[in-house]
C-alpha cells in the first residue's frame, strides 16, 4: 500500500468579511475538504474562478491559517511545523512568474533565496547551487546574472520552478503555472514538470481551471465548487465518464478535452453564485439541469467507492 505524503481531513478556511456599511458575512472559501496525495502522484484541483483553489494552496503552505481541519505531511502535523520545516517538504510555483520574482535580483539570487534562509552556504556556494538547478530546469548558464525582465515568460516560470526545487522538497503546489503563458510554451513547461517529477520523485498538487491542461498531467482530479469537493477520481474516469452535473458542464465547456459522447449535455449557464451568500442545499442547484426540490434544501454528501467520489443526489 502506498502511504499518502499528504493527508487532508475536513479542511476549512472561512474569511470574516466586513462590508463598508458595517455589514458582516462569512466566505467559506474552503469548506470541508478531505483528500490524500500519494508519493509521485499529480492531483489536479479544478473549478471556476473563486471556488477556493488558491485558498487551499495558501492553507497548505501555511500562508493562511486554517479555520478547522487536519493536515498531515509525511505523517507530521503540517500546522505545527515551522516555516523552515514546512518548506523543506512543500514548495509552490505561481501563475504570474514576473509578479513572483524580485525585479532587482539576478536569476541566481532569486533561485538561491530559499538557501540563504535555511543554510549557512557562502554566496559562491549559493551561486553554484543555483547554476546546477538552472541546468535541471533547462536554463542556460550564461543567463545566471540576468534580471527577471530580461527573460521570456516561459524562462521566468523555469526560474520559479528552480527556486521552488532548490531545497529538494518532495511536494510542489503549482497554482495555474501555465495559464499566463503562450500555448506553445505551456507544453514545454508541462513537459518540464513531468520530467522533473520522474527524475526527482515529486508529488504535485496542480491547480488549474483548464481541463485540457489537467488531462495531460494529472493522475487524479478533484473538482471544487464554492469551497467543496463535488467530484473526485482518476483523471481518465472523471474526464471520459464525469458523474456530477458540474463536472459534465466543465468538460462540455472545454471542447479540447475531446470527449465526444458528452455532446448532449447542457452547457454551464449563469455566474458562480456569490460566495458570501451561497444557495441553500446543493450550492450548484440553481445552475443544475437535474436539480430537484431535495437539492434546494439538503446539502449532498461526498460518497462513493473504488476511489471515485461524487456529491449529487441525482446520479
Ligand atoms: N483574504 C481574503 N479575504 C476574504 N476573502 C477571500 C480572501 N482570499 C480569498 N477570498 C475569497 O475566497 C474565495 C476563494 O478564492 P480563491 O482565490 O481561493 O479562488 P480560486 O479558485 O483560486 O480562483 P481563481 O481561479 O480566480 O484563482 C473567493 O470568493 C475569494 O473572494
Ligand atoms: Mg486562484
Amino acid at each position: 500500500m502506498n502511504v499518502p505524503i499528504i493527508k487532508v481531513q475536513n479542511l476549512k478556511k472561512h474569511y470574516d468579511i466586513k462590508g463598508i456599511f458595517g455589514t458582516t458575512g462569512i466566505v467559506k472559501a474552503v469548506d470541508g475538504l478531505t483528500f490524500d496525495l500519494l508519493p509521485g502522484e499529480t492531483l489536479a484541483v479544478v473549478g471556476e474562478s473563486g471556488c477556493g483553489k488558491s485558498t487551499l494552496a495558501k492553507v497548505l503552505m501555511n500562508i493562511e491559517k486554517a479555520t478547522a481541519g487536519e493536515f498531515e505531511i509525511d505523517n507530521k502535523n503540517g500546522f505545527v511545523l515551522t516555516a523552515k520545516e514546512l518548506q523543506s517538504h512543500i514548495q509552490m510555483i505561481f501563475q504570474d512568474p514576473m509578479g513572483s520574482l524580485n525585479p532587482r535580483k539576478k536569476a541566481w539570487q532569486i533561485i538561491s533565496e530559499p538557501l540563504l534562509i535555511n543554510s549557512k552556504l557562502t554566496k559562491t556556494q549559493c551561486r553554484d547551487r543555483a547554476i546546477e538547478m538552472m541546468a535541471k530546469v533547462g536554463l542556460r548558464v550564461e543567463l545566471v546574472d540576468r534580471y527577471p525582465h530580461m527573460f521570456s515568460g516561459g524562462q521566468r516560470q523555469r526560474i520559479g520552478i528552480a527556486r521552488a526545487l532548490i531545497n529538494h522538497p518532495k511536494i510542489l503546489i503549482c497554482d495555474e503555472p501555465v495559464s499566463a503563458l503562450d500555448v506553445s510554451i505551456q507544453a514545454q513547461i508541462l513537459n518540464l514538470l513531468m520530467d522533473l517529477q520522474d527524475n526527482l520523485g515529486l508529488s504535485y498538487i496542480f491547480i488549474s481551471h483548464d481541463l485540457s491542461v489537467v488531462k495531460h498531467i494529472a493522475d487524479k482530479i478533484l473538482v471544487m465548487y464554492l469551497g467543496k469537493i463535488v467530484e473526485f477520481g482518476n483523471t481518465h474516469n472523471v474526464i471520459t465518464e464525469p458523474k456530477h452535473p458540474y463536472t459534465k458542464a466543465l468538460i462540455q465547456s472545454t471542447p479540447e478535452v475531446g470527449v465526444r459522447n458528452l455532446i448532449e449535455m447542457t452547457p454551464l449557464s449563469g455566474e458562480l453564485p456569490s460566495p458570501l451568500n451561497p444557495p441553500s442545499g446543493c450550492h450548484f442547484h440553481q445552475r443544475c439541469p437535474l436539480a430537484t426540490d431535495r437539492c434546494k434544501t439538503e446539502i449532498p454528501i461526498l460518497t462513493g467507492k473504488f476511489g471515485r467520489q461524487v456529491s449529487c443526489y441525482n446520479i
